[in-house]
């Protein structure tokens, strides 16, 4: 298939299912890239997972840069997609629209997202003209969290959900290749599915997305002892690395290790 570009993707409502990972780093992104992941986001959730914050918001601009370029000098054909931290995007235009060109020049990524529905719709168009692509973010928006009162399912109520409608529309006519869809109720994710051209990634946006992004970190048990309701524990690595650890301090400790193969 070559390398994955916005175009391709986009091309591939109601063919195939696109499927799409969070990740942060230069050896994950090798294995999703040979596994056939085609988009890879470095998404904000970097601030929770990596960096230890308790919420998306202080992560920066540089924190986004570095480990985008990671990301992007692990992967052959994946797209990778560069999240715009909070306040990257949000004061100017101009702003912006130097900040997305500096996740292009800078660090070599294929797009960037940033979250928002029609209030985000000029700054879109205005990035897709300068030839920047966007994969837009609706529903739960992280980084709106002390506005919208915690991490809650969007939607539930009708007015709210035709709201989300009218925000699909408006990024579609924008530009954005995509749209990542978070936390919304299942028949929410099939009506904006239905309603738009180009593709829908949910992520807690029910089966009938063009395509679903969960986190890494998720997937593999290494955040957190719970398992968000709409991810999937694909492994428990943390449960590995704990007894793998805890196995080397014990060979160091009896003096197992270094062995006799580990000396020069
Ligand atoms: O930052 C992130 O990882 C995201 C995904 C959860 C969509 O925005």
């Amino acid at each position: 298939m070559g390398s994955w570009t916005p175009t391709k993707l986009s091309a591939l409502k109601g063919k195939q299912k696109i499927t799409c990972v969070a990740a942060y780093d230069y050896a994950m992104a090798r294995i999703l890239d040979e596994v056939g992941i085609q988009l890879i986001l470095v998404g904000d959730s970097l601030a929770m997972t990596v960096l230890g914050y308790k919420n998306t918001l202080p992560v920066s601009m540089e924190d986004m840069l570095r480990h985008t370029a990671a990301v992007v000098r692990g992967v052959t054909n994946a797209l990778v997609v560069a999240d715009m931290p909070f306040l990257s995007y949000q004061v100017s235009e101009e702003q912006a629209l130097l900040n997305a060109g500096r996740f292009i020049k800078e660090a070599g990524a294929g797009a960037v997202k940033l979250e928002g529905g029609a209030i985000r719709a000029p700054l879109v168009r205005r990035l897709v003209e300068n030839g920047i692509p966007v994969l837009g973010h609706i529903g739960l928006t992280p980084q709106s969290v002390g506005v919208i009162g915690g991490y809650k399912v969007q939607g539930r109520v009708r007015k709210e959900a035709a709201g989300l409608m009218a925000d699909a529309r408006a990024l579609e006519k924008a530009g954005a290749f995509a749209l990542i869809v978070e936390c919304v109720p299942a028949a929410v994710g099939e009506g904006i599915t239905r309603l738009v051209r180009i593709p829908t990634i949910g992520i807690g946006a029910g089966p009938s997305c063009d395509g679903q992004i969960l986190v890494a970190h998720d997937m593999l048990g290494m955040y957190s002892d719970l398992t968000p309701r709409f991810a999937r524990r694909y492994a428990d690595l943390g449960r590995l690395m704990k007894q793998a650890f805890a196995e080397y301090r014990k060979e160091v400790e009896t003096g197992k290790f270094p062995g006799p193969e580990n000396v020069y």
